[in-house]
């Protein structure tokens, strides 16, 4: 069997296990492809464990959003997951436990942080994905998906106090229906760039930042009725 032709049957797993949820199987494609762009400017990545570890990072997801418990970490889940796929499929020891580490240590908040190249590859990728255009989409697509409003006035100080836990920045937040998709940019996607690893994914971070500020800003005037 040729790589090639192994990516497609893991794509496909992937596929069935996030049928439910199109939007996910398209992220995990975006970061494919994400991912394949930033290795271009890394030495000696090991495009095999990366293209691997991207398909595979969400295989989690729809469990973790299913699961009432709130014990299932979709990253941790994922990982062993793909251990039992990537044995079938003949991968050698040493590989599944990189590809493994790349899954467990992709999430935002996760206690495991990315140790080698292609962890950190990926974990880039990840980010990326709500920043820029498809940023703004995701998060209005959210938005509507809880009922929030489009634009919110409210000074980040009295919502922290309002509706976040332990009033922190990147605490939870209490009532997804009060959130919008401008504090959302304010509280966690702005902090973004300052957390990658690659230099190349840090410079596209801050591009699609740019892009996002002059929209909200945009939205906050037309709102006003200045422009
Ligand atoms: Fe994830
Ligand atoms: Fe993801």
């Amino acid at each position: 069997m040729t790589m090639e032709s192994t990516y497609q049957k893991i794509e496909k797993t992937v596929a069935r296990e996030l049928s439910c949820s199109a939007h996910a199987m398209k992220h995990v494609m975006r970061v494919y492809n994400l991912c394949l762009h930033l290795a271009k400017y890394e030495l000696n990545v090991d495009l095999d464990v990366l293209k691997t570890a991207a398909l595979l990072h969400d295989i989690a997801r729809v469990k973790e959003f299913n699961d009432k418990t709130g014990n299932i970490d979709h990253s941790a889940l994922g990982a062993e997951m793909a251990d039992k796929i990537l044995r079938t499929l003949g991968y050698p020891e040493k590989k599944i436990a990189h590809i493994k580490h790349c899954i467990t240590a992709h999430r935002f908040r996760g206690k495991t942080k990315p140790q080698t190249k292609e962890a950190k590859i990926l974990f880039d990728a990840d980010k990326l994905d709500v920043l820029g255009a498809i940023g703004v989409a995701r998060c209005f697509m959210i938005a509507g998906q809880y009922g929030q409003k489009i634009y919110s006035d409210i000074s980040i100080k009295e919502y922290l106090k309002d509706n976040v836990v332990e009033e922190k920045a990147d605490g939870m937040v209490r009532d997804i229906s009060k959130h919008t998709p401008i504090l959302e940019f304010e509280l966690k996607f702005k902090h973004i760039p300052e957390r990658l690893y690659t230099q190349k994914a840090r410079e596209i971070a801050k591009e699609r930042l740019r892009f996002m500020e002059n929209f909200f800003e945009k939205l906050k005037r037309e709102i006003k009725g200045e422009l």
